[in-house]
């Protein structure tokens, strides 16, 4: 349903321009749920953002059930299907958490998803969207968001983050639900093992290349394999200060 042939992207740092993500070629089929890992600064936010168009790839074809969508603005991939819970979502001062819900939501609804979330409406209908809100708080906002619009394809970027250990399975069933709903594809990007072993299929993204993808079986072990052996700092390759512990 979504195929993403030869993706490049550049960004700058500073006055230079670094290669963030390098011949990214991934075929993501219907009704599956995946799982997007790899460490950090491996590239899953930026390729998360590139499928949404919020940072345009410099090389390469997006398709969304074979329609090339890659000069897509944001606008016209959300209306063709294409949902995305940020990392760390945007706050909007002025807004109130009310009306964000209303973009994506029927009016009458707005209680219902909120209490899905585990937030009670009388407390947060009227509150602003800003720094106010803890970022626990925040991540549920944007995912009540996702979750009440119909879409073909949602990327949840590490919705684990900053929720607690005691609502997060509560969040993951609201992920699995949306998912066994049908007719759309689920990519969450995470840290998360719990999370890995409920996927159909994890992809690896390291230093913005896909490592290796593949069932669950295959690809867990490669991970916790991985993790015993290498923390390391890799200094523009200096070797002296690369350190495996
Ligand atoms: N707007 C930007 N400008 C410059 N560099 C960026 C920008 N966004 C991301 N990067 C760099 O791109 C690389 C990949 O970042 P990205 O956020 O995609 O990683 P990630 O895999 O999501 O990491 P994490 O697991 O920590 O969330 C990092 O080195 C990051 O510093
Ligand atoms: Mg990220």
């Amino acid at each position: 349903m979504l195929r993403l042939e030869s993706v490049y992207l550049r960004l700058k740092n500073g006055s230079e321009e670094v290669p963030i993500l390098e011949n990214i070629n991934l075929d993501l089929e219907d009704n599956k749920f995946y799982a997007l890992t790899g460490p950090n600064g491996g590239g899953k936010t930026s390729l998360a953002k590139v499928i949404m168009g919020i940072y345009k790839n410099d090389e390469g074809r997006i398709y969304l059930d074979g329609k090339d969508i890659t000069d897509f603005s944001i606008t016209e991939r959300a209306k063709a299907g294409i949902s995305y819970a940020f990392q760390n979502p945007p706050r909007f001062k002025g807004l109130k958490i009310k009306d964000l819900l209303k973009i994506s939501a029927d009016e009458n609804s707005l209680r219902a998803i909120l209490r899905s979330v585990g937030l009670c409406p009388q407390d947060y209908l009227d509150r602003e969207c800003d720094s106010g809100l803890s970022g626990g708080e925040m991540k549920r906002i944007e995912l009540a968001s996702v979750l009440a619009r119909p879409s073909r394809l949602v990327i949840y970027d590490e919705p684990e983050a900053g929720v607690d250990l005691w609502s997060f399975e509560n969040l993951l069933q609201l992920i699995r639900n949306y998912h066994k709903r049908g007719n759309v594809t689920s990519v969450v990007i995470t840290h998360h093992e719990r999370v890995l072993s409920l996927a159909d299929e994890i992809i690896l993204l390291v230093d913005g290349k896909i490592a290796d993808r593949g069932s669950r079986d295959k690809i867990l072990p490669l991970i916790q394999e991985d993790a015993r052996c290498c923390w390391k700092a890799n200094c523009g390759g200096n070797n002296d200060e690369v350190e495996c512990y």
